[in-house]
């Protein structure tokens, strides 16, 4: 990862509430041969079995859904305000139809261990899988997030991965 310096995730900056929710980032799953890119802007950072853990939802209908369930480890990437228009293209449309990362204006780049991120992001995290269930109606507990998300049934998985690096940009 030139032009970036490993972290510990415990020295991680900012707020990630704020991070995620507001900023957003990128899940981006595959190899240099293959794979795709889509802005999430919900999950959480945490503790889980004793590791370093982050933790996000994606929607089956989503070709980068495809991608998360056939390989073992990802990436999280976050970027400055300047790559807004760029986090809502990669929300927006879908690789199974274009080139989203060319028309983002973004630039693919690899970790050592083989997984796909993006020059431009200020913040990168290397993941592992470890625990992966499809959210379901009969277990949410407040109903009203049934009628306000879910009313289609296209219900999210929901993946908790090991983080095994974190990269800030130099
Ligand atoms: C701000 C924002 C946040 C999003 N968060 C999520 C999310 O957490 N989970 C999800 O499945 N889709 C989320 N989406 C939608 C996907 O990014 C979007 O459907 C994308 O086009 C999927 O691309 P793909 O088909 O290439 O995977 C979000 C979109 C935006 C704009």
């Amino acid at each position: 990862m030139e032009n970036y310096k490993e972290i510990d995730a415990k020295e991680i900056g900012g707020n990630l509430i704020k991070k995620i929710g507001d900023e957003w980032f990128l899940i981006t799953s595959g190899d240099k041969s293959k794979f795709n890119t889509m802005t999430a802007s919900w999950g959480g950072m945490g503790v889980f079995c004793g590791k370093n853990v982050a933790i996000f939802a994606i929607r089956p209908s989503r070709y980068t859904f495809e991608f998360a369930e056939k390989n073992p480890t990802l990436t999280l990437s976050f970027f400055s305000e300047d790559y807004r228009k760029a986090l809502q293209i990669c929300g927006s449309k879908s690789g199974r139809d274009c080139d989203k990362v060319k028309e983002a204006g973004l630039t693919a780049i690899s970790t050592e261990a083989g997984n796909m991120t993006f020059k431009e992001a200020s913040l990168v995290m290397e993941c592992t899988k470890m625990y992966a269930q499809n959210l379901e109606e009969a277990c949410f507990l407040d109903k009203e997030m049934v009628e306000k998300w879910f009313k289609n049934g296209d219900y999210h998985k929901l993946y908790i991965c090991q983080i095994d690096k974190v990269w800030v940009r130099a």
